[in-house]
Parts: C-alpha cells; structure tokens; sequence
C-alpha cells in the first residue's frame, strides 16, 4: 500500500509527510514541483528512508501524473498541492489558476482514470483527499456563527476563488463520476516549516533582526488558528473514516484577532530570547490594508469531532510555544529560507528589503 501526497515538499505537506511516516510505514510518493514554497530541507529527516519517495515534477503535467498513478498504483491522493498565499494571489492572480483550478482538474482526471482500471477491494478503497480552506466562505460579521459545512461559498480573494473553484471541481467528480473524494476545509494553521511570508512565522522572523513587525490595517482582523500538527491528524482521521462525497471543517476554535498574535508572539520572545534593545512590541508597525481583507473567520468544527471523534491536542498557548520554541531552534533552516527567492518577494511585497524578513 501507498499514499500519493501533492504538495508535501509545503509547510503542511511536509508536516504530513512526516507526521505520516512516524505512525505508519506506509510509503509514500511526494509530487511536489519546488516552487519558491516548496523546501526540500522540510524532509531532510527523511533522507535514506525508503518510505519516502521524493518526484520533482508538476501536478499539471498530466502524463507524469498518470505514469506515477500507473507506477505505484497508491490507495490514496491527498492532494494539498496549491498556491497559497493571498498577498501573492492579488499580485498574480495567474499561477493560482494554473496550480489550484486546472492543477485540482488534471489530478482529477489522472485520478479518474486510474480509479476505473481498479477492481473490487481496491476499487472501493480508493480515496481523493482534498485539502482546502476556510477562505472559500468568506468573511463574518463580529457576531456571526462559525463557518459551517453547509454556509454558502462566498470567496473574495483570488486565492479563496481558485480554491472554492477547486472544491467545486472535485464535488462535481464525484456527482458525475463516482469519484470517491473527501475535502476538508480547514483554517489557518502555524508551526513548524511555515515559510515566513505567512504572518506568524514573518514576526519571528522580523522580531529577531530587528526589523519592523508589519501589521496590515488596524490589526484587528480575527483568525482561527490550529497547530499543524492537528491538521495531519484531522487529514488522517478523514481519510480513515470519511463520509464519501462529504466535506469537513476543521479548526483549532482558536479565535484570535491579528494584533493579539502578534503581542503573543512578541512576549514569548522576550521571555525566550530577550533583546537587549528592549521589548520585541516596539518593533509592531500598522502598514497599509491587503485589499479585500477579509474580517474574520471561525470554524465550527463539530462535524468532524461527532462524526470522527477529532479534537485538537494543543491548545493555542501550548502550540505557539512550542513553534517559537522551534524557530530559534532551527534558525539554520530560516537563514537558508530567508538566502532564496523569498527575498525577491518581500521586496514586492513591502517596498524595500529593510522592511521584510
Ligand atoms: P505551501 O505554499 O507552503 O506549499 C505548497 C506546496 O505545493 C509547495 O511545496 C509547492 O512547491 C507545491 N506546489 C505548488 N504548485 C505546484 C504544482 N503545480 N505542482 C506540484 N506542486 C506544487 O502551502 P501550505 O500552507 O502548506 O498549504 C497546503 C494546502 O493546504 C493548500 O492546498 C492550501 O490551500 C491548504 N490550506 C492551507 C492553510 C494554511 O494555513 N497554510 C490552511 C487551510 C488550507
Ligand atoms: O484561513 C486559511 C488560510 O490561512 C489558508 O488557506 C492560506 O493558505 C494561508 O495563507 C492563510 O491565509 P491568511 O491570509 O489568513 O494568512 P496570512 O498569514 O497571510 O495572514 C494572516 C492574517 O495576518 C491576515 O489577516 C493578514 C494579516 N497579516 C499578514 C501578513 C503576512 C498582517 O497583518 N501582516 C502581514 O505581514
């Protein structure tokens, strides 16, 4: 048996990947294509293991996929492969649509095929596991319940349109052609791997050069956070026991607004790496809004705890410390991140070098 993952070179992806193979020996085939996001050093502890096949290559690209699909003939996709990143989408919109619309549409379809050659138990075991968002309902009201499985798409960035695109595309495989596909929607994660254009790992980044803590607009827009680590395990569980054709919302009830995170992860540092400059908050500077912010989201994430039993294991004060714990412990890996093209971004992005990670 074996599991094909798209995307596990990624920061969930590899958490996956190696959460994965630290509770099975069922290998695993990674297809990942190494774009700025993708850090084959994520998976460096897994250099050797025979479980872990690596595959350079891109989920548009049809044959390879279908020769992959042919070649090691895996129970199961699961499918995290994306653009992901919503500054970047307002940027360039493009490669959101190329990956996450027409590269959800070529799995699909490579999946489709290689499904209608299995027989019997194989056949019936067969799983499309779908990553996706919460970004895909949109914003809510201060007193708005939490997104449901069942509230209306209502995406407002590119980003959340190629994903609600996605979803779209993976629910109709599945009317149309039997397809069995799980999806899970699930909201902002943190911990460790996160490329440090994403907002809790750029504070750390930036609070440990000195350099100024941006936060867009008044600061107080509200995510839900979940530690990674409790994503991989809700993905296991879906993947295990999913409803077919269902999709399930996964969070951390984690509700918290941005200026909020970034105090906490601030006074974490000043108790774990004091600077003698003086408190890391002085570095906090309010920067011009991400057009079409959206306000807030909230996850309720009772369909999967009642149908599945998952909860999540770290609550927000034991998993934030634990990733600026790993921050400072792995800083080998954040200068090798911070050599590559995510300067180029943070150029874009912030106007000068100085201003960036
Ligand atoms: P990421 O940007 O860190 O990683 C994406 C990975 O996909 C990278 O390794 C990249 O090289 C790879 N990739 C991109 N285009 C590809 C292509 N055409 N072919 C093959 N590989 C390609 O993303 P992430 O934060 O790990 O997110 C993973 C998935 O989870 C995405 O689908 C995202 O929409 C979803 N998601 C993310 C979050 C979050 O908070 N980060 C929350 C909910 C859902
Ligand atoms: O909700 C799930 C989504 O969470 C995922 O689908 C996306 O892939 C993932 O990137 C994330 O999207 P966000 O836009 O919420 O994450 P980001 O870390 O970019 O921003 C978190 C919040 O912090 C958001 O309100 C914007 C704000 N922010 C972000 C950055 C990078 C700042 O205030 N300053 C910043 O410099």
């Amino acid at each position: 048996m074996t599991i094909l993952v798209t995307g596990g070179a990624g920061f969930i992806g590899s958490n996956f990947v190696l959460d994965w193979l630290s509770c099975s020996d069922e290998p695993v085939v990674n297809l990942d294509a190494l774009t700025y996001a993708g850090n084959r050093a994520n998976l460096a502890s897994l250099d050797g293991d025979a479980r872990h096949l690596f595959v350079h290559g891109d989920i548009c690209d049809r044959d390879r996929v279908d020769r992959l699909l042919a070649q090691h003939r895996p129970r199961a996709i699961v499918h995290f492969a994306a653009e992901s990143h919503v500054d970047r989408s307002i940027h360039g919109p493009g490669e959101f649509m190329r990956t996450n619309v027409t590269g959800t549409f070529t799995l699909l379809e490579a999946a489709r095929g290689y499904w209608g050659t299995l027989e019997g138990e194989a056949k019936a075991a067969f799983r499309f596991h779908h990553v996706s968002t919460d970004e895909v309902y949109g914003s809510l009201k201060p007193t708005d319940p939490p997104f449901a499985e069942t509230n209306a798409y209502e995406p407002n960035s590119p980003y959340s349109a190629s994903k609600a695109a996605s979803d779209h595309l993976v629910r109709a495989w599945h009317h149309t052609y039997g397809l069995p596909v799980l999806t899970t929607n699930c909201s902002n994660n943190y911990g460790p791997y996160h490329f440090p254009e994403k907002l809790i790992p750029l504070i750390i980044v930036n609070a440990l050069a000195g350099k100024p803590l941006p936060v867009y607009g008044d600061g107080q827009q509200v995510r839900d956070w979940l530690y990674v680590k409790d994503h991989c395990a809700a993905i296991r569980e879906v993947l295990a026991r999913g409803r077919l054709g269902e999709t399930y919302n996964i969070g951390g009830w984690n509700e918290k607004p941005n200026i909020d995170i970034v105090r906490t992860v601030c006074a974490l540092l000043d108790e774990m790496q004091p600077d003698a400059a003086g408190p890391y908050e002085r570095l906090i500077t309010y920067v011009k809004d991400r057009p079409g912010h959206d306000r807030r989201y909230a996850i309720d994430a009772r369909k999967i705890e009642r149908e599945l039993g998952w909860k999540p294991a770290e609550t927000f004060d034991t998993g934030i410390r634990k990733t600026v714990r790993w921050y400072l412990d792995n800083q080998p890996w954040v200068q090798n991140v911070l050599s590559g093209s995510y300067r180029d971004w943070v150029n874009t992005q912030y106007g000068s070098a100085e201003q960036g990670a």
